[in-house]
């Protein structure tokens, strides 16, 4: 590899990262700033990199009389001394003092394109460790941080983001944003970046529907042309990303998980992992250059089996919602099967005790009224249309009316001597404990092996609350329970390597960067009203590319929220083809509309007097 073409330079005291189009550069063993955020942005080289270090050291000292170091030069930012902007880490230390000094330990190249940098706290032995590894081919670097705890008694976390990124300073900067709510997701924001703070995150154990873990920073980039610099958080958890301008026109974005409640001690000799954070540049195509650049990011580096083309699928909630019993799949099975469904799911209401959303969940069985003779049955029959069979679950709920809560009350998570909060009449169970982790491994593998399931609609339909876990520490249960679930997501695709996973949380609730890598597709949204699902969709295409999103054909009108427009058949296909095609239509409307011509319209669908909401 000749020395223009390396992706990562490292000399004593500096580094510089190469992307195709991109350079990200740091130094190391600054008096103020051990570790000093040099440049992202447009290609430069190391002797660039060497002047953007000499530059300005006395106005440097100087500007520590406000703030010192200036957090927008820093490349991990720390609560102590001067600071008064937003920080990375804040911990508190076996001495009760809450102020690190960070000082350079060492910088290691990893492989041909990762970097470690690590620093260590001057009094105390607390040490950090900076991971980066370069995406070459789509402008990105990928950072996260681990914190160590080297010494002999406990170090409390209180915040600790993944990384933190300064972007060059330039005025009139804009925020892009992909913020919603149940059934409008990712609708495309842009702000003006304003003097202080803008936060987007979420506390729901999830990243939620009320923004996308992700943002863009431009300055008068338009959709074809112009900078942009983007960054995406893979945590799958509750997470922030602040947008923090300074006085003095100093710009950095950081992010991670969300602080809030996240206090936990890590114990001696411990350390914590963060979760990946990336962050890509265009330098020149605008908007939906750098959303070029995430979408062959994913397709490396987050996209499950991106060789596997997806299935054409048919999913019943909205033709039947609870009522999901062998005599209505029967109906609705040669029906699917006639115009190319590839993969048949069976939504919400096919196991025991499911007549509605107040029973059921937690207890992995068919019903054995609406299935007397066992779920077997309808996979054979979805196998023998030619169909792949896929079933609806939500793995991580339980009802208080089923058989599993009343055998293991103590799964559910709660706190002693307050009522659980229940949403939707259901409650969280402890995925931090490995008891319950192995169950669920143990009840879904076998209902994939035994009904012979080819794919997986995995729900998770309310946020975590109440969030203590004899298996993790305080605070920690944000991080523990999604790391349980990680687990029981690896699990099922290490032992079932060609099921096909679907995440939904209500719809996008969880389409993350380390959701997607763990799960073929989000689903879209329950909005299928195909004018709505144009921003939904464009606002998910951002971030991620096409295979990574269900987007349902319906009924007209949409047989889920939607604005109730009659749109023709043509058009309801065409935006449900820009994503992974699914049909959602039933019987009898979707006859004539399915042979009709494009402006057809179908009845009504029929509606089941237990609707979902
Ligand atoms: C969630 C999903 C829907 C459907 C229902 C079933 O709301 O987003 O698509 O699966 O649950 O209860």
């Amino acid at each position: 590899m000749t020395e223009s073409r390396r992706l990562v330079e490292l000399t004593d005291d500096v580094a510089l990262l190469r992307t195709a189009g991109s350079s990200y550069a740091i130094a190391f063993g600054d008096e103020l700033n051990p570790v000093r955020h040099l440049h992202w942005g447009g290609q430069i080289s190391l002797d660039d990199a060497r002047v953007l270090r000499d530059r300005d050291p006395e106005l440097r000292r100087r500007s520590g009389a406000v703030s010192q170091p200036r957090p927008a030069d820093e490349e991990y930012p720390v609560w102590g001394g001067l600071r008064r902007e937003p920080v990375a880490l804040k911990v508190t230390l076996p001495d009760g003092v809450r102020g690190i000094v960070p000082t350079f330990v060492s910088a290691e190249q990893v492989g041909d394109d990762g970097l470690v940098v690590t620093w260590a706290d001057a009094h105390q032995p607390l040490r950090v460790c900076l991971h980066y590894r370069v995406d070459e081919a789509a402008d990105a670097i990928s950072r996260w941080a681990t914190i160590h705890n080297d010494g002999d008694a406990p170090v409390r976390i209180e915040q600790a983001f993944s990384a933190s990124w300064p972007i060059p300073v330039r005025h009139d900067v804009q925020l892009t944003t992909l913020v919603g709510r149940y059934a409008a997701e990712c609708q495309e924001q842009r702000l003006p970046v304003r003097q202080g703070v803008t936060s987007v995150g979420s506390v729901h154990g999830i990243p939620g529907h009320d923004a996308m873990p992700w943002v863009a920073l431009d300055a008068g980039a338009t959709l074809t042309a112009g900078e942009v610099w983007s960054v995406s958080l893979a945590g799958s958890g509750s997470w922030r990303i602040d947008v923090a301008l300074a006085h003095d026109g100093r710009l950095h974005v950081l992010g991670g998980v969300q602080p809030v409640d996240l206090g936990h001690d890590l114990g001696p000799g411990a350390a914590l992992d963060l979760p990946v954070m990336t962050g890509a540049y265009e330098g020149f195509a605008g908007h939906d250059g750098i959303s070029r650049r995430w979408h062959d990011y994913a397709r490396r580096h987050v996209v499950v089996q991106p060789e596997r083309l997806r299935p054409v699928h048919y999913n019943s909630w909205f033709a039947r919602y609870y009522d999901q019993g062998i005599a209505d799949q029967r109906e609705l099975v040669p029906l699917a099967a006639e115009p190319g469904v590839e993969l048949f799911v069976i939504d919400d209401g096919w196991f025991k005790g499911r007549l509605t959303d107040t029973a059921g969940l937690g207890d992995w069985t068919a019903d054995p009224v609406k299935f007397p003779n066992g779920l077997g049955e309808l996979a054979d029959l979805v196998h023998a249309h030619g169909m792949q069979f896929g079933v609806w679950i939500e793995p991580e709920m339980a009802n208080p009316d089923s058989d599993l809560l009343r055998a293991h009350p103590d799964w559910a998570l709660e706190w002693p001597s307050r009522e659980p909060t229940l949403v939707r009449h259901q409650r969280m169970l402890d995925f931090c404990r490995s008891d319950v982790r192995q169950w669920a491994v143990d009840a879904i593998a076998d209902l994939v092996t035994e009904h012979r399931v080819d794919a997986l609609k995995w729900d998770m339909n309310r946020p975590l609350t109440e969030a203590l876990s004899a298996a993790a520490p305080e605070g920690e249960i944000w991080l523990a329970q999604v790391r349980g679930v990680w687990a029981v997501w690896d699990e099922l695709r290490r032992r079932f390597p060609d099921l096909w996973l679907e995440s939904c949380a209500s719809g996008t609730g969880r389409a993350d960067h380390g959701a997607l890598s763990r799960a073929h597709w989000a689903l879209g949204s329950d909005n299928t009203d195909p004018l709505e699902r144009l921003a939904i969709q464009a606002g998910f295409a951002r971030m991620n590319p096409a295979e990574t999103i269900a987007c349902w054909a319906t009924d007209a009108p949409p047989s889920g929220l939607s604005t109730r427009a009659y749109p023709s058949l043509d058009f309801r296909f065409h935006v449900a083809m820009t994503g992974v095609l699914g049909k959602e239509f039933s019987p009898p409307g979707w006859r004539s509309p399915g042979r009709g011509s494009p402006d057809a319209r179908t009845d009504p669908p029929r509606r089941s007097s237990r609707r979902r909401r």
